[in-house]
């Protein structure tokens, strides 16, 4: 998967260089490029934003860089420049644009899993109010935008945001997780614990600090771990997330536990 991220400060993405996106890089898994906004600027202040028309607090990123900047990304994607299979293989259908903003519709599991099957993401983090409108317009007549929130607060700028999602798709691309496995009972994944949050997990030792470990772990009897499980991750969902039980389907839930 190719990643494009256009930013006046490249440097806050440098955590993408570590831990788990940073070996899926290393390993090819993943493209990621990031390119700084203001070499699209032709002014001797490198200017990115200006007063909002209208009035009001704040400034508003200008749209002439961020036009070029995305001409130039999406040009480089689709006739292959640069380097490896990823770019050239991105161009076909274009790449979707990711631009987060707090009044983006909800980035949810479900997007990660959507975002992940894609080959090519632009992420366009902004700072100050925004991005002028007619950028987001622009380039949803041609390609398919998504705007995206993280959560209901409101960040200084897009970078965490982009920071946030990178992570939460690059660890369903294949390869990337050691255990096919691991993201089976995550937290909102489809399956036996669909829509409930992970109940507590334990490590050795047995006891820590007169702390045992719930008897039916130890007990190697599968069926009656998962019943447990699937329990555990109803009491917790019911006490952090009341809202995930009202949303859960009955039929859907006695379906899952029938997989028990
Ligand atoms: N930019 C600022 N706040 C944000 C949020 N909550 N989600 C996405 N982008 C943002």
């Amino acid at each position: 998967m190719r990643l494009d991220i256009v930013t006046i400060f490249p440097e806050y993405l440098e955590p993408l260089n570590v831990s788990l996106v940073g070996k899926a890089r290393a390993r090819g898994l993943l493209d990621v490029r990031v390119h700084d906004l203001r070499q699209w600027t032709h002014d001797r202040h490198n200017t990115v934003d200006d007063t909002p028309y209208g009035g009001g607090p704040g400034m508003v990123m200008k749209p002439e860089p961020w036009g070029e900047a995305l001409d130039a990304v999406i040009a480089s994607g689709r006739s292959g420049a640069g380097d490896g299979a990823a770019a050239g293989d991105s161009g076909a259908g274009g790449p979707v644009v990711v631009v987060p903003t707090p009044s983006g519709s909800p980035f949810t599991q479900a997007t990660a899993v959507e975002l992940a099957a894609e080959p090519w993401l632009v992420f366009t983090p902004a700072r100050y109010e925004g991005i002028d409108r007619r950028v987001i317009d622009e380039y949803g007549e041609r390609l398919r935008v998504r705007e995206l929130s993280i959560g209901d607060y409101v960040l200084a700028g897009g970078e965490a945001p982009v920071l946030v999602m990178v992570e939460a798709v690059a660890r369903l691309l294949p390869g990337v997780l050691g255990n096919a496995e691991s993201h089976r009972d995550d937290s909102f994944a489809p399956g036996a614990m669909a829509d409930l949050l992970e109940g507590p997990v334990y490590t050795k030792p047995p006891v820590w600090r007169g702390r045992g470990i719930p008897e039916v772990l130890l007990s190697g009897h599968h069926g009656r771990i998962a019943r447990w499980r699937r329990d555990q991750a109803f009491i917790r969902t019911a006490r952090h997330r009341p809202d995930l039980i009202e949303r859960c389907d009955p039929a859907a839930l006695d379906a899952a536990d029938r997989e028990l």
